[in-house]
């Protein structure tokens, strides 16, 4: 059997330098806002070109926190692709403002722009560039067309540490960017925790309010605050890691590419690469009209799978829109996509097996 992801291997691997930096906590007995965060923040803000990193409980949080530090609420719309994790929408919901989906560009699964200039009216504040599985929306055209109406752009950055667009990192180009170290990311925590990184001053000002209650100084609260911090376990778990990511990252790189090999010219897409980008691989999603059988014809014959994602934002039952003419591409993804196993520890003999077992898979659709 060949796990879809196995977390274990790479807790093996790094046990003793996780226990050395849990102990240094235990021994400090600082567990919210002290040394580790702010160290990992400095370090994930500058291998993203940002000024600032603030660390907040999770993902989902540094949404939240950084739509309400653009000013965004009640009233204002915040265009958001069809195709994403639920997150990438429902913080949208959480501030008080109304998510506009647009449709995503086949290739890429990223928000397509023209699909943003068309959606853009007067009450827009904020658009929502997700950099889904690891590969980047078009962010410089994103920026351009939100820039051009005075609009923010977040880019939700969870999936996707360390990949670059004209070879410049994700996180560096909007006003804010939102990272997620949830354990199954590429970097990822021992539990739930996130960043925000922005250069923009007041805004990085503003998050460390509102994650700390609204607090301005010591028991001064000036507006209404939230309890999300990275705490200094996760931060010390989280450093040991980074000293990794690279190594990791290139892992994945390579086992794509070797799928790519052995997967090349079969009745199946495989996920696209445009070259201005490089891809990090959080997930190696390929695409085929048949996927809930194939994925049945993988599991048979011993190969773990996941689906990322089976219905569109819209279509949740939270956003309740069956309409599938209003985002034919996203509506065709979910029923398309397929991630195969890809994760640092994977063996290049397992690649090859999941290989094989595709090709094999593919006989039986
Ligand atoms: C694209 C995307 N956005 C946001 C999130 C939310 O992150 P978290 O799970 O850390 O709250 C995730 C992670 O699951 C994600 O994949």
């Amino acid at each position: 059997m060949i796990p879809f992801m196995d977390l274990m291997r790479q807790h093996e691997a790094i046990k003793g330098e996780l226990l050395v930096a849990l102990e240094g906590v235990l021994q400090s007995s600082r567990f919210v806002l002290g040394p580790e965060g702010q160290a990992l923040e400095a370090e994930v803000a500058a291998r993203c070109g940002a000024r600032h990193g603030i660390g907040v409980g999770s993902g989902t949080d540094a949404l939240r926190l950084a739509l309400t530090a653009l000013g965004v609420g009640p009233g204002d719309e915040v265009i958001t692709p069809a195709f994403s994790f639920v997150a990438s929408a429902s913080t949208i919901v959480m501030v008080g403002a109304t998510p506009v989906f647009v449709d995503v560009d086949p290739a890429t699964l990223a928000l397509d722009p023209a699909g943003v200039e068309r959606a853009l009216t007067p009450r827009t504040r904020a658009v929502v560039a997700v950099h889904l599985y690891g590969h980047p929306a078009p962010i410089d055209r994103v920026v351009g067309l939100a820039r051009a109406r005075g609009v923010a752009v977040v880019e939700d950055a969870a999936q996707a540490i360390g990949a670059t667009w004209d070879g410049r990192p994700l996180g560096g180009w909007g006003d804010v960017a939102c990272l997620s170290f949830y354990p199954t990311k590429n970097l990822g925590a021992c539990g739930d925790a996130g960043m925000l990184v922005t250069s923009r001053d007041e805004v990085a000002e503003h998050v460390r309010r509102l994650r700390h209650h609204g607090d301005s100084g010591r028991y001064h609260h000036v507006e209404l605050g939230y309890c999300s911090r990275l705490d200094e376990v996760q931060a010390a778990m989280l450093r040991v890691k980074l000293r990794h990511l690279d190594a990791w990252t290139d892992a994945r790189r390579r086992l794509a590419a070797r799928y790519r090999e052995r997967l090349a010219g079969l009745p199946l897409t495989l996920p696209a690469e445009h070259p201005r980008a490089r891809h990090v691989y959080h997930l190696f999603t390929v695409r085929h009209p048949q996927r809930d059988a194939f994925a049945k014809a993988l599991a048979d014959l011993g190969v773990g799978t996941a689906v990322h994602y089976p219905l569109p934002v819209p279509g949740q039952p939270l956003f309740g829109d069956k309409d599938e003419r209003r985002y034919p591409e996203a509506w065709r993804a979910s029923r398309e996509v397929l991630s195969l196993p890809c994760f640092p520890e994977l063996t290049d003999a397992e690649a090859d097996d999941v290989a094989a077992a595709v090709r094999a898979a593919l006989e039986r659709v």
